[in-house]
């Protein structure tokens, strides 16, 4: 009569959490004119964001929720409106159903982040002349309270892909494994637990470092697990593993940070070692899934990243110089691990 474990499949919590983004993403685009112009005519998304006057790259990332949504299809490279978006969402329409989608609506404050963020490309706090308001790590520097709120939602939310990850047996090929921005800990430990002969270090800024000793306490798996409080961007990296592990963490930059984190891992492994990317994966298309689409979405309005397709990745880590990129999606869940090799 108590709580269970978690398992390798949370994704009904997964599709219950991002269901709040179906309705501002809608609204949103109602409001600029997406399903108005792409009724009338295909388009690129370069095309119709200077139609609508707003940013290219935050478009994209509208147009691959609406398009796992129904709303919009991509055909050639070119957007169009769908059938039921040319039904009910048109605003000239007999059936224009905007007036309702967009009165009762009370999730108005994610609908006014993706409105800014659409129109200026930035996370809302960012563009022209009001207050920046970076997270936390982007300072490089974070208080202890702040760490251990972070390192909580973090953990909830990665328990089940942890033991998805940790599950996959290229682990075992390894003897020491470096979990980069390990948050609460939860990969680097679930890896460590189901393969006992494998070494793991947490790395992260120091305080959440310091966070992340308390789960592998409370795991009691100091034995197998330590920490490293380092800073990516500025410090140098811990040398001597053979496997570089980063959940969760390229989607937080852009593709000019990630490519520099990839160098900073390649410069650091030897020659044979491995980098693993555990994220959730656009299509190679961008035109979905909804579960990456809606993330992605989040990252917008949050952070300086996006949810990154396969495609994209083995851009980023070939740039590095890494080689024999692939993806398996673990656990139940949403998640893949992408992998690639030092030659
Ligand atoms: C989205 S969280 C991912 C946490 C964990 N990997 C997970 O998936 O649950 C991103 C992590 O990157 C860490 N991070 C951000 N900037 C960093 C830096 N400059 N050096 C080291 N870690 C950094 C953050 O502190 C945070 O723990």
């Amino acid at each position: 009569m108590s709580a269970l474990r978690p398992t390798n499949d949370d994704s009904a919590i997964w599709d219950i959490w991002q269901a709040q983004f179906r309705l501002p993403v809608i609204n949103v685009n109602a409001e600029v004119g997406t399903f108005k112009a792409l009724s009338e005519a295909a388009l690129t998304t370069d095309q119709l964001a200077a139609q609508l006057g707003v940013n290219a790259r935050a478009l994209s990332m509208n147009l691959a929720a609406l398009c796992s949504m129904g709303l919009v299809e991509k055909r050639l490279g070119l957007w169009r409106a769908t059938h039921l978006a040319r039904t009910w969402l048109h605003p000239d329409g007999e059936g224009y159903w905007g007036y309702f989608t967009s009165q009762i609506d009370f999730n108005t404050t994610l609908r006014g982040r993706l409105l800014e963020s659409l129109r200026t490309g930035k996370r809302p706090g960012d563009a022209g002349e009001t207050a920046s308001r970076p997270v936390e790590w982007e300072r490089g520097s974070m208080s202890q309270e702040a760490a251990a709120g972070i390192a909580n939602f973090m953990n909830a939310h990665s328990q089940a892909p942890a033991l998805g990850a940790a599950a996959q047996s290229v682990f075992g090929e390894l003897t020491s494994l470096m979990d980069v921005g390990c948050g609460s800990g939860v990969y680097g430990i679930e890896i460590a637990r189901a393969h006992p002969k494998l070494n793991v270090v947490l790395m992260d800024l120091k305080e959440m470092a310091t966070e992340a000793q308390k789960f592998i306490d409370r795991a009691g798996m100091g034995k197998q697990v330590s920490t490293a409080g380092v800073n990516m961007f500025k410090e140098a990296w811990p040398r001597g593993h053979d496997g570089h592990f980063f959940s969760n963490v390229f989607h937080d930059w852009s593709d000019a940070t990630c490519r520099l984190l990839a160098k900073s891992s390649f410069d650091a492994l030897p020659s044979g070692g491995r980098i693993f990317l555990n994220e959730i994966l656009m299509d190679d298309d961008y035109t979905g899934p909804f579960p990456a689409a809606a993330f992605s979405l989040l990252m917008l309005v949050g952070t300086l990243g996006k949810q990154y397709s396969l495609a994209e990745f083995r851009d980023i880590l070939g740039s590095a110089g890494f080689v024999d990129v692939e993806a398996v999606r673990t656990g139940g869940g949403y998640y893949s691990l992408v992998s690639a090799r030092k030659p």
